[in-house]
């Protein structure tokens, strides 16, 4: 969504007037958030200097916005008459604008408070009101302390305060306030795992020859080892790719990786050369976000790992279609999941929309050496798909923040855009392999599963692993990965169960219920996920000049959107528009057939075995893996 970015004067071009503050302070303070877990591995070094100056955001109530899903749905349910009728920008702005009260009453509350109108600005959504502020202006507003945090062994920096309060009758007129408890946790991959083989790798194309298995149809040498390498050959046989050559000049598919992630042109080609020899020299269209650099200083396993799996994956099979490289955050601050949102959908942005100072990057970055120009905001239409490998703990994230920023995904959904994420790599256990305490907060004593955000948002589709067992073929199916990591799954703890899923997800609870109880899991009717899943074991890349194996829902979700790329060529070259939020598609009886159901294997975790991947969707592996022959004509089949 594309607009100006100022924001403006109140009462000068907002068409908004006052003669004098309706507002009168009546209510008391009640606590707004509190911040969700307290940050491992960070101590309280002092209280933030009363003096310094903060940009103050209040994100205000959206108008409409609890009726999202059913709006989504109309766009993207294939029994739906308004299938594939996205909505324009500005229909999105214009049904979600916060209304003129919460306007009203907010800004009456700011003045009363002793903030001068000429100080008071607005975003020309009117999603957000800003004030600049001075700490003891916000602490006494917020009846808030903010802190100064210090990393136990990085010595970085950071504030917050760890809860802050309005007053009562101003909550219902905003969803949150920042910068405020949203701590930094940066998304981080989930999750490239290197693997190296004893003896080595050697080189992937000089394989051993096929397999003899008594009844299993003859396998060509290609696809002879895909339990023990997966390559670009054996995931086409997996899913039943047909040959790809893009018929539309439209399509657009963009990747997301977080600097100072980066890939190595050298790997990219080392990659191709070996496995998809036309594609030498091939490179993604890098779009720079917030001050990003695709770095290449430091070079090692954690630095490139995952950018070139999911270029060499996602370029090797959607090529010569163009993958969008969303390179974001600098390299002193790096970034949050709002900061690639700002790039595509400028409502969104510090200036315009929604993210959280603290949580994401800030930007300007005041840190030395951080980026000082404006933050990207809007730059790109959003790509109709985007794949991101990466992801948090839901736990530790605010319901206001996740909410938040889930319903932006929802409104990309509304424009026809698809969002892939990793469902992530600990089972049914969070990062690290860490559960929830029974207050909910990440405790390694926890055993509480510990679900993945943006995962868990109902508005985007959470990609699952799954692998080819060993000893098996490509021609026999796949199980759940049990091999270096657990496909994440299981249920939210912040968002209900959506009306899509509700008839697959009842079936898994009603017809093999899980030996846990609400000890272990939210048995009340929350979102389920993953959503589908696909092979996330043994990918052979290049990485810092050799070869070696990764393991990953990181390797699930950009070989997905590779798949959906394929699909939307098809529906473009058609007239027809892409395909938008799948989710109501993927669940529906008409696409059962579409998709491979996973029922071996399972996501343990917690020290349980986890959930069990079994007929049907399961919080494991989702549906199941996509047959991208079967998808391209029942997805041509919707208008
Ligand atoms: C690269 O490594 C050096 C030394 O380990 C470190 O100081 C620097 O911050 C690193 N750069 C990035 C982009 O992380
Ligand atoms: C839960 O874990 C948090 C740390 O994240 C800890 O502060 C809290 O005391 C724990 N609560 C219980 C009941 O164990
Ligand atoms: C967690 O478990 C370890 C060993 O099992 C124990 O030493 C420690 O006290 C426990 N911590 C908490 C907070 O219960
Ligand atoms: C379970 O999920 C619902 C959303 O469906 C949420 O409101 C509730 O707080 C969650 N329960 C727990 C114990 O987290
Ligand atoms: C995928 O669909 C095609 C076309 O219907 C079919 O020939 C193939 O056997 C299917 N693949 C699997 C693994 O079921």
């Amino acid at each position: 969504m594309r607009f100006p970015l100022a924001f403006v004067v109140l009462g000068l071009s907002v068409g908004f007037s006052v003669a004098a503050p309706s507002y009168t302070i009546h209510s008391h303070h009640v606590v707004h958030e509190k911040r969700a877990a307290e940050p491992l591995d960070w101590v309280v070094s002092r209280r933030l200097e009363g003096h310094k100056r903060l940009p103050l955001r209040i994100g205000l109530a959206q108008r409409n916005i609890h009726n999202l899903e059913d709006m989504l749905m109309a766009v993207s349910h294939p029994e739906s008459p308004e299938y594939g009728k996205h909505w324009t920008p500005e229909q999105v702005v214009d049904t979600f604008a916060p209304s003129e009260e919460s306007i009203r009453n907010v800004v009456g509350w700011l003045e009363n408070s002793g903030f001068s109108r000429d100080n008071i600005k607005m975003s020309a959504n009117k999603g957000w009101i800003q004030v600049d502020a001075t700490v003891a202006q916000i602490e006494e507003l917020l009846d808030a302390e903010y802190h100064v945090y210090t990393h136990m062994e990085t010595g970085e920096e950071q504030f917050g305060c760890q809860t802050y309060s309005v007053p009562s009758d101003i909550r219902e007129h905003i969803d949150l306030i920042k910068p405020t408890v949203h701590f930094n946790h940066r998304p981080s991959p989930k999750s490239v795992t290197k693997f190296k083989r004893a003896g080595g790798l050697g080189a992937p194309s000089s394989s051993t020859g096929p397999k003899q298995s008594p009844n299993a149809k003859p396998v060509p040498p290609a696809l002879a080892n895909c339990d023990e390498m997966i390559t670009l050959d054996c995931l086409r046989a997996l899913y039943s790719v047909p040959d790809f050559t893009p018929k539309s000049k439209h399509n657009t598919y963009g990747i997301v990786e977080f600097t100072p992630q980066a890939f190595l042109a050298g790997d990219l080609d080392l990659f191709f050369s070996n496995f998809s020899p036309s594609l030498v020299g091939a490179r993604p269209e890098i779009v720079l976000i917030d001050g990003a650099v695709v770095q290449t200083t430091n070079q090692s396993f954690d630095f490139n790992g995952e950018s070139d799996l999911d270029l060499e994956y996602g370029m090797g099979l959607v090529n010569p279609q163009k993958i969008t490289l969303l390179q974001t955050g600098d390299l002193v601050e790096g970034a949050g999941f709002d900061n690639w949102l700002d790039a595509v959908d400028a409502s969104f942005c510090t200036f315009e929309g929604g993210d959280i100072a603290s949580q994401d990057g800030i930007y300007p970055d005041p840190l030395p050496g951080g980026f000082k120009g404006p933050e990207s905001c809007g730059i790109i239409a959003p790509p109709f798909v985007v794949s991101t490998s990466y992801s948090q703990d839901e736990s530790t994230a605010t319901p206001f923040y996740a909410r938040r920023q889930c319903n932006e995904y929802g409104k990309l959904g509304l424009l026809g855009t698809t969002i892939l994420y990793s469902s992530g790599d600990d089972g049914v256990a969070g990062n690290g392999g860490v559960c929830l305490n029974s207050t909910g907060l990440p405790d390694p004593n926890g055993t509480m599963f510990n679900p993945s955000f943006p995962a868990t948002c109902p508005f985007v589709t959470a990609a699952g692993a799954t692998q080819v067992n060993p000893g098996s073929t490509v021609f026999e199916p796949e199980g759940a990965c049990e091999q270096v990591i657990f496909s994440g799954g299981g249920f939210s703890n912040i968002f209900p169960i959506p009306e899509y899923q509700k008839s697959a997800v009842t079936s898994f609870l009603k017809n093999h219920p899980p030996p846990f109880t609400s000890a272990q899991f939210n048995t009340s009717g929350s979102r389920g996920f993953p959503d589908l899943s696909a092979n996330g074991a043994n990918y052979v890349i290049g990485i810092d000049g050799e070869f070696e194996l990764v393991f990953g829902t990181s390797c699930s979700s950009p070989v997905a959107g590779s798949f959906i790329t394929m699909i939307n060529d098809a529906r473009l070259a058609d007239g027809k528009r892409p395909v938008g939020f799948i989710n109501p598609v993927i669940y529906s009886d008409l696409f059962r057939e579409a998709f491979n159901d996973i029922t071996m294997g399972g996501n343990q975790g917690c020290n349980t075995p986890g959930f069990t991947a079994t007929e049907g969707w399961d919080p494991v592996t989702g549906v199941g893996t996509p047959n991208v022959s079967k998808l391209i004509p029942l997805f041509l089949s919707l208008p």
